[in-house]
């Protein structure tokens, strides 16, 4: 891999200290950095270069995965850091940026590849790739990149307002959108399971594919996030991008070859063949649900409205289930179930493929129905994927009975989702990093229903803390005689 500079805007932030410090230090000891590196942290607050490089030290400690190892190899990985004080909305402060990332080029004779990273508020995201261009930063002899955090703007419109000015200052293929859920291990390995067994991939069709349930739900609230998640909601918070990549990874076919265009392009095609949904019809197909007072894990807590910061009046959404179809050759007529949601039974991540249970007249009588064949593959925390299939149970007089085959299990030491988006990004590989087409169909998707939102036209479903939801989700798929796995 080529010698660059990482340029982390947001330096002295949480996602700094939990995610990408970590991320960074794990890829060093994987031996995945290009050696030497400058990193150079960038934030608002006045630090010397010796009290960012304790705040890196101090992070890691709380928050790498591995520990930290023996002081030498630690101290190297610590000299690589240099901090710039720049208020990033100030386009002369840039300057001594340029002059800092220069002068590192220099000592430790690296070309002129320049990573930039925005770990920053969403509203600073155009200011400062606009001032990335205006300060020269971005006029390299090299390479230079952008990676960038959601939130991807708040609706179509505003989605659609950022993507043109950050692609007056980078090119597409510069662009590095993060979706944390593409760097998931179970949610890459979708794409091997479809593509690299021949025996799935001859099922993964409307011809035998009853419905897929993609489920993310959580146990936490809204935490110390009101200010931003209670204008966001679970839509635009999960939905819109977490739970459509996921959606869109799931239904993909096979690409003509493996390569982040190919695989890029048949995620796209999947997006554009969602049925649209009008927002008349948003009632029909989408449930819109708000935690209440409830449980959990034994402990009393507070409704949504009751959390500190959220208005006693707040509709907003932390739960959100919906119905959609992709009207493509393959898959037209198989509803996808998508649901998630705050302060549920549960944290888990999963995709439940309910495959057609052609077979179940031939036991009616003697037995009871047989169970549906499902592929279940487990996302977070728990990574697996298991098969349930119909068999005897001689030890319950031969009844047909379904039973589980795994195929793997969590392995230990797996690199985090951000170790592997962040080696990804400097190497180049966009594969699992959301295009902006994709962007910008999801937000064209979502729309109709944030205006009904919006509008209140669709009932908001309380439900208590510690349940499984609002029951107005489980009626959405008994409509088809279908229920959630
Ligand atoms: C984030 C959301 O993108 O994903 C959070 O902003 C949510 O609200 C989180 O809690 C869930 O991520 P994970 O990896 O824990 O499933």
């Amino acid at each position: 891999m080529e010698a660059m500079t990482f340029v982390l805007f947001g330096a002295t932030g949480d996602l700094a200290k939990r995610k990408i410090f970590p991320a960074l230090y794990n890829l060093f000891l994987d031996k995945k950095l290009p050696l030497p590196i400058s990193i150079i942290g960038v934030g608002r607050g006045e630090l010397s270069d010796t009290d960012f490089q304790k705040h890196v030290k101090d992070s890691l400690k709380a928050f790498s995965r591995r520990s930290l190892h023996d002081d030498s190899n630690l101290e190297v990985f610590i000299r690589a850091f240099r901090y710039s004080h720049v208020d990033a909305i100030k386009a002369e402060g840039y300057k001594g940026l340029l002059e800092l990332i220069k002068q590192r080029e220099e000592e430790l004779n690296i070309p002129e590849n320049r990573m930039f990273y925005l770990s920053v508020a969403p509203e600073l995201f155009n200011v400062i790739a606009s001032n990335i261009k205006e300060s020269g930063l971005g006029s390299t002899k090299g390479w230079k990149r952008l990676i960038i955090e959601k939130p991807f703007g708040h609706d179509l419109k505003s989605a659609q307002v950022l993507n043109d000015k950050l692609s007056k200052a980078f090119d597409e293929e510069e662009i590095f959108r993060i979706d944390h859920y593409l760097g998931k291990p179970m949610v890459q390995n979708l794409e091997a399971l479809g593509f690299a067994n021949p025996v799935l991939q001859a099922l993964w069709n409307n011809q035998y594919i009853a419905n897929v349930q993609i489920t993310a739900t959580e146990t936490v609230g809204v935490e110390e996030r009101a200010d931003y998640y209670d204008k966001a909601g679970a839509i635009r918070d999960m939905f819109q991008n977490h739970m459509l990549q996921m959606l869109m990874m799931t239904a993909m076919q096979l690409p003509k070859q493996i390569s982040a265009e190919e695989i890029r392009n048949e995620k796209r095609k999947i997006i554009e063949s969602l049925r649209p949904l009008k927002k008349e019809n948003v009632m029909n197909h989408v449930i819109r649900g708000q935690y209440g007072p409830g449980e959990i894990q034994g402990k009393p807590v507070v409704g949504y409205t009751g959390e500190p910061e959220v208005a006693p009046s707040s509709l907003n959404d932390t739960f959100v289930a919906a119905r959609l179809y992709v009207d493509d050759d393959f898959w037209r007529g198989v509803p996808f179930y998508i649901r998630t949601g705050k302060r549920m039974t549960e944290k888990s991540t999963r995709i439940v493929i309910e495959f057609k249970n052609t077979l179940k007249d031939l036991y009616r009588g003697q037995e009871e129905e047989t169970a549906p064949n499902l592929l279940v593959i487990e996302i977070n925390p728990n990574e697996s994927v298991s098969l349930q299939l119909n068999s005897k149970n001689p030890l319950n007089n031969g009844k047909i009975e379904p039973v589980s085959v795994d195929f793997s299990s969590k392995q230990e030491d797996v690199p985090e989702a951000y170790e592997r988006l962040i080696y990804d990004a400097m190497r180049g590989d966009s594969t699992f990093f959301a295009h902006w087409k994709e962007v910008e169909l999801s937000w064209k998707w979502v729309q109709p229903i944030l205006e009904a939102f919006e509008e209140n036209t669709i009932p908001l479903q309380l439900y208590p803390s510690g349940s499984t939801g609002p029951d107005a989700s489980r009626r959405l798929l008994a409509e088809e005689g279908y229920k959630w796995w």
